[in-house]
């Protein structure tokens, strides 16, 4: 289908054309959506020449030809959004929202992970309206240009009324949005689902074959029970995002295997080849989100007095590595 302003929301604008900005660019654009790619040339190239292929689990297989694509190096001054996702990188996201010269008020939908990053973008950029946003879903790149969905879910927004024009949009991408009127509880159950990136990434094993380890699964149920002991004492109620109330959540993952197989089989739902985001940052020497991740318990942990010794001992051994010491 060939791309085009749709006449009621306009263009959207992808910043940092990556694993999730070019999946859920590429379904908008697939859907007739008009769409910006703007990302780094060593990503851009693999479009440029192949074209964008969106797919996923549920056997979606969209291809975008590189003559519909619209790529750049940075944000296009010669043209408007009208809303932009913002996909970068917690590490990124500052320098990203900072370089954004649009209107002001125009709608960025920060698509990240953690529960800092609108407010990053926000203070980096005060003039544009910035509304969190929440992916449930992993997306692995598995080849140039190649983007798929490994895992299920539906995208979470905070309630904003410049939204509302656009749910039709991503409801036609396969996209449907989940509207919060406060994202907070959201983003931090989230937060700690994403508690297993630094563990998968640590260890070198695809998500599906990692959860199926005990010794991994009680790294993560420590990591967990460390953050909802602060949430708790800092009454923040993070929302359940599985059929697990989150108390019973880490006693769950220390489950000898043949009884976790059986009882997470939903969770354990995604491609064997599935694995985090973080895993690939690591292996490619790049920032991690550590900091976004367990980091963000660490600083809880110091506003409440206290300390948060397994979430500091994860950021210190992710960062170790990528800073080759290890
Ligand atoms: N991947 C997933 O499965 C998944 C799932 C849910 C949520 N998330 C969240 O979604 C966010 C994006 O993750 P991702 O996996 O899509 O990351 P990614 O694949 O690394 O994509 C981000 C891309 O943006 C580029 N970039 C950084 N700054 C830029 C700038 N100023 N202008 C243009 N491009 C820029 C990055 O390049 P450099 O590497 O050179 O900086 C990178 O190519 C993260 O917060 C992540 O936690 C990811």
């Amino acid at each position: 289908m060939r791309p085009r302003a749709d006449p009621v929301t306009g263009p959207v604008w992808v910043l940092g054309a990556g694993s999730i900005g070019c999946f859920v660019g590429g379904c908008l654009q697939a859907a007739g959506a008009e769409v910006r790619f703007i990302g780094r040339p060593r990503v851009l190239s693999g479009l440029a020449a192949d074209g964008l292929r969106v797919s996923d689990l549920d056997g979606r297989d969209d291809t975008v030809p590189p003559s519909a694509l619209r790529l750049h190096e940075s944000p296009p001054s010669s043209h408007t959004p009208s809303l932009v996702l913002l996909c970068v990188k917690s590490p990124a996201t500052a320098e990203a929202a900072a370089s954004l010269q649009v209107p002001p008020g125009t709608p960025v939908v920060s698509l990240q992970n953690g529960v800092g990053n609108p407010a990053v973008a926000a203070a980096a950029a005060p003039s544009l309206r910035v509304i969190p946003g929440m992916v449930p879903f992993n997306v692995a790149q598995l080849g140039p240009g190649h983007f798929h969905r490994g895992t299920e879910g539906r995208i979470a927004v905070q309630a904003d009324p410049s939204l509302d024009p656009w749910r039709p949009v991503f409801e036609r991408a396969g996209l449907p949005l989940d509207v919060f009127d406060d994202l907070a509880p959201v983003q931090w159950g989230k937060l700690l689902l994403n508690l297993n990136n630094p563990v998968n990434a640590l260890s070198g094993l695809p998500l599906q074959a990692q959860l199926l380890d005990r010794g991994h699964r009680r790294t993560l149920a420590a990591l967990m029970a460390e953050a909802l002991q602060l949430l708790g004492r800092a009454g923040i109620e993070p929302a359940t995002l599985s059929p697990l109330p989150w108390r019973w959540m880490p006693a769950f993952l220390r489950l000898p295997t043949p009884v976790f197989r059986v009882l997470a089989a939903r969770m354990l739902r995604m491609d064997a080849k599935a694995r985090s985001s973080m895993a690939d940052d690591v292996a490619q020497g790049r920032r991690t989100e550590v900091d976004a991740l367990c980091g963000e318990f660490v600083r809880l942990a110091a506003r409440l007095g206290t300390t948060a010794p397994r979430n500091a001992e994860m950021v210190r051994r992710i960062e170790e590595l990528t800073a080759g010491r290890v």
